[in-house]
């Protein structure tokens, strides 16, 4: 049964130790509309007294508190009980706004990918305590405020966004604290709009901020945002060399191994050509998955098989040892100069409602007599293209295969209409 695409998180607890502005930032902005997929259903604090927490009473946020004091040096203990709160106020998102604990690996694992601290400071730099005054002190000519995803590194999570400031001759560590201070109360409430509408997209270290609708979108204008974009293939090695063919366009790229859940299930490939099936598993996955979605189909043309397997390059043999064994021996007979062959490659590329882009692509060459070269995949080792002294296309390495493939060309020259895409 196909389950449904998982909502993007909502429930949010607010987690301070003392004043509280950020706090207080958040729920203006709340309370004026614009942070409409958000729902900060919980304030809470290690210290009872925090001002922050009438602050949420007044604004009838329900509160909590767990002291940590009561749990002296056993901190895993305290994020336990705080945890148990949590899970009774079903949160989801957890906003470190100046929660001045170092955590455990008991809180940070439970909302991983949904935790995120506010620094007064351009992380990498000045991680910790003061860092306004370590930034002043060092004499950066810059400095601001960074919001990350919590890992269990102190300050040292996946940056999802920054806000830069002018540090002044006249400064000191106050003013400086104060201005950064005023660029923190746009950033966090950003980046929590931004995780509740499902934009943001943790790649290892990298945090892609996917394009989308906003309620910041002056703000917006100064963020690297992409555009989601699905390979339609299952095959790991294609959806890897086309995303390396991809390089230098702003795209946050799937492959449909992620997206199963809202996979179309099997797509039938029984176009009598390949932009036909490329624009059948094109159609299929934009449509289950409401993406920008390529597909390629390519083949492998052999004139002295009168252009076989063609089309049917995939099921010309069960597997891939099995098909380069069986076209060699189709051609054992055949002499090099009659052994003149191409890939071909289309690709298809299909947005929402409807719109569409295609491009072709070929490699000109000859079938070998015999196997050879470790890289590629699929027919690359039977496959000398021309120019290249006779090296098969899995010998020449993935830099020039990338650059002169059937696949490479036909993405280069769907590059305009991606580029096009992309713009904002
Ligand atoms: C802020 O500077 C924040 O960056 C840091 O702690 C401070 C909290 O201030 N983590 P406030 O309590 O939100 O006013």
């Amino acid at each position: 049964m196909r389950e449904e695409p998982v909502p993007p998180p909502r429930r949010t607890a607010v987690l301070i130790s003392g004043r509280g502005t950020n706090l207080e930032a958040l729920l203006r902005e709340k309370q004026a509309g614009k942070l409409p997929a958000a729902d900060i259903a919980l304030v809470f604090s290690n210290n009872p007294a925090a001002k922050g927490l009438d602050f949420a009473r007044q604004h009838r946020v329900p509160t909590a508190a767990v002291d940590h004091r009561d749990y002296r040096k056993e901190r895993e203990g305290h994020e336990r009980a705080i945890l148990e709160v949590l899970k009774q106020h079903r949160i989801e998102i957890v906003v470190l706004a100046g929660y001045m604990r170092i955590l455990t690996p008991v809180l940070v694992g439970a909302f991983a990918g949904r935790m995120l601290n506010i620094h007064p400071s351009l992380l990498p730099a000045f991680p910790g305590v003061r860092a306004q005054e370590q930034a002043w002190e060092y004499g950066v000519r810059v400095s601001g405020c960074t919001v990350h995803f919590v890992n269990e590194e102190m300050d040292g999570g996946p940056v999802i966004l920054q806000r830069t400031v002018p540090v002044h001759p006249g400064d000191g560590p106050d003013r400086l604290a104060a201005r950064i201070l005023r660029e923190e109360h746009k950033a966090l409430p950003l980046a929590l709009d931004l995780l509740t509408r499902g934009r943001l997209r943790l790649r290892g270290r990298r945090v892609d901020i996917l394009r989308g609708n906003s309620s910041y979108p002056l703000l917006e204008r100064e963020l690297p945002t992409c555009l989601p974009l699905l390979i339609a293939t299952g095959n790991q090695n294609k959806a890897e060399e086309i995303e390396g063919m991809l390089e230098g366009l702003p795209l946050s790229v799937y492959t449909t191994g992620e997206l199963s859940d809202e996979g179309p299930g099997e797509v039938r490939e029984d176009a009598p050509d390949y932009e036909g099936n490329a624009r059948l598993k094109a159609g299929a996955w934009q449509k289950a998955s409401g993406k920008w979605t390529l597909a390629d189909d390519s083949g492998l043309e052999v004139d002295a098989l009168s252009g076989r397997p063609g089309v049917h390059s995939n099921r010309y043999a069960p597997t891939t040892e099995e098909r380069n064994r069986k076209l060699l021996a189709e051609l054992a007979d055949v002499p090099e100069e009659k052994r003149t062959a191409r890939f071909v490659c289309s690709v298809v590329l299909r947005g929402p409602r409807g719109k569409e882009h295609t491009a072709r692509g070929t490699c000109e060459g000859r079938i070998a007599f015999e196997p050879s070269g470790e890289g590629g995949f699929g027919y690359d080792p039977v496959f000398l293209p021309d120019g290249y002294d006779g090296a098969s296309l899995a010998a020449l390495g993935a830099e020039i295969k990338n650059r002169i493939s059937h696949r490479a060309r036909a993405i280069e020259a769907l590059r305009p209409a991606l580029e096009r895409i992309c713009s904002p």
